[in-house]
């Protein structure tokens, strides 16, 4: 059994007089400890694909499951990190990252100690007492990270969350992330849309065509690629090759709407 099931998922949004078909017969499967990336033209259906993944929309046809269980609302099962912060700007950085917990109602000893770890591994030692406005992009986009972590959710969906960045901050995130979710041997569905990224990140890139949105195609990363940090991969003499398939791909849907 997959760890995470999408079968036949459509999603249609209805207003008053008009709807949108944003996802239609969606199905694919996550294993435990995989790194997924979804990327495709802008409004077909990333963002809401990962919203029916975490529970926060259902919908309107077919069954999404995690271990085995129909989701049917948000679960601390999993994480969510998103392409702004959104920490909280009155609140210290040691009160953002315990949010998640307070609100879950397991903030102890033991799991405040983890979250202040895991900010100490992130290269945030003194931030603490810090207010988000007294950091950078990336080193907030770290503390969303954490804040993400400290809850110890199994899957962690990434929806954009380096595309606010500069470049070079970007690919020493990436590499953090990537290694943070290996060690914690997390299962990771990412949107982006940055094709480098996708291949330097993820074990599967999956392509999503638009209007309504719905798999085009599946790239599976070949081991000489999957087993190397993301700035490796990016330096590797059969990355532009990858790059060239996915991009050539990409552009036949972009000049096809
Ligand atoms: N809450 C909503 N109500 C109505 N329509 C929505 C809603 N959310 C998304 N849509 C529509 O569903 C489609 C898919 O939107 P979605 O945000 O999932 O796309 P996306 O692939 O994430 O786009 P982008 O790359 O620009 O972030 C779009 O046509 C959008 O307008
Ligand atoms: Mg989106």
């Amino acid at each position: 059994m997959a760890f995470l099931q999408l079968d036949n998922v459509d999603k249609t949004f209805f207003s008053k007089d008009t709807f949108t078909e944003a996802v239609k017969d969606i199905s694919f499967s996550v294993q435990q400890g995989e790194f997924v990336s979804l990327i495709g033209p802008s409004g077909c259906g990333k963002t809401t694909l990962l919203s029916l993944i975490s529970g926060l929309i259902l919908p309107t046809s077919g069954t999404v499951k995690l271990d085995g269980k129909n989701i049917k609302k948000p679960t601390p099962e999993t994480g969510y990190m998103l392409q702004q912060d959104y920490l909280f700007p009155w609140l210290t950085i040691e009160d953002n990252i315990f949010l998640g917990l307070k609100t879950m109602d397991k903030l102890t000893k033991e799991t405040k100690e983890n979250a202040i770890d895991l900010l100490n591994q992130m290269g945030l030692k003194n931030k603490l007492k810090d207010y988000p406005n007294q950091l950078s992009g990336g080193m907030r986009q770290r503390v969303a990270l954490v804040r993400m972590l400290s809850t110890d959710p199994k899957l962690l969906l990434l929806d954009e969350p380096f595309s606010a960045l500069d470049f070079q901050t970007k690919l020493k995130l990436e590499d953090l992330v990537y290694l943070t979710i290996k060690d914690h041997e997390k299962t990771a569905i990412l949107v982006t849309h940055d094709i480098g990224e996708a291949i330097a990140m993820s074990d599967r890139v999956i392509l999503l065509d638009h209007s309504p949105g719905k798999i085009h195609k599946v790239f599976t990363i070949p081991d000489e690629l999957k087993y190397k940090q993301p700035f490796e991969v990016r330096n590797h003499p059969s990355y532009n090759n990858w790059f060239q398939e996915v991009w050539k791909e990409l552009e036949s849907l972009e000049n096809s709407k």
